[in-house]
């Protein structure tokens, strides 16, 4: 399966997404707990998933993936956007929306395999839909129970994770990043 890659993450839905996603396929690790959290300081995901990758990779000596996403709310000029994981949620997000009828929205998440300064590679991933007038379903985590897939009528958190994993932006993203890694070594 060849080597070891730590996914720069200490979000555990996060971690076992992507470990279930690509078992088999690469050998993905979490980041030890005692690890300081990595700066974002960008206003966007691919100076955040850089930054974040820059600085495992520094802190740990290991080749390292990143990945920064969030939600894009075209009505709401794209909130949460960046700040996805400081907005508060699913509430706030539906109580900014009462009133809105165009209810398009859309995840992007961006990925990035760091292996040095002169060796990286990003890929990217999207999932397009609508937010729900209320949350439904209990599997998931952050905006997945008020997110509705293009195509269907359940959320994501109804849907479940089986499903979700063949279909997220967040594996449309990974599935891209292991073809691009075929052959490459996580050596400088
Ligand atoms: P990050 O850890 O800065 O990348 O934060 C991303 C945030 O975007 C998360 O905390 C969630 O609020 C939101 N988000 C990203 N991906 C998902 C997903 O698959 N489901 C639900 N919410 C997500």
């Amino acid at each position: 399966m060849g080597a070891k890659w730590v996914f720069a993450t200490k979000n555990p839905h996060k971690l076992a997404e992507v470990q279930n996603l690509l078992e088999g396929i690469l050998d993905i690790e979490g980041l030890p707990s005692d690890v300081p959290e990595a700066p974002e300081p960008h206003a966007d995901l691919y100076g955040n998933a850089l930054a974040k990758a820059t600085f495992y990779a520094q802190h740990l000596g290991l080749p390292v993936i990143a990945e920064d996403s969030g939600l894009f709310v075209p009505a709401l000029g794209g909130q949460p956007g960046v700040q996805s994981a400081h907005f508060g949620g699913p509430a706030r997000l539906l109580e900014a929306m009462r009133d809105l009828s165009d209810r398009r929205a859309y995840f992007t998440a961006v990925v990035v395999a760091y292996i040095s300064s002169r060796k990286y590679f990003f890929s990217t991933g999207f999932w397009q839909g609508e937010i729900a007038e209320t949350p439904r379903g209990s599997e998931g985590f952050g905006y997945d129970p008020v997110f509705i897939p293009a195509g269907r009528k359940e959320t994501v958190a109804e849907l479940g994770q089986a499903w979700k994993q063949h279909h997220s932006h967040r594996s449309r993203a990974f599935r891209k990043l292991v073809k691009m890694l075929q052959g490459i070594s996580p050596q400088e």
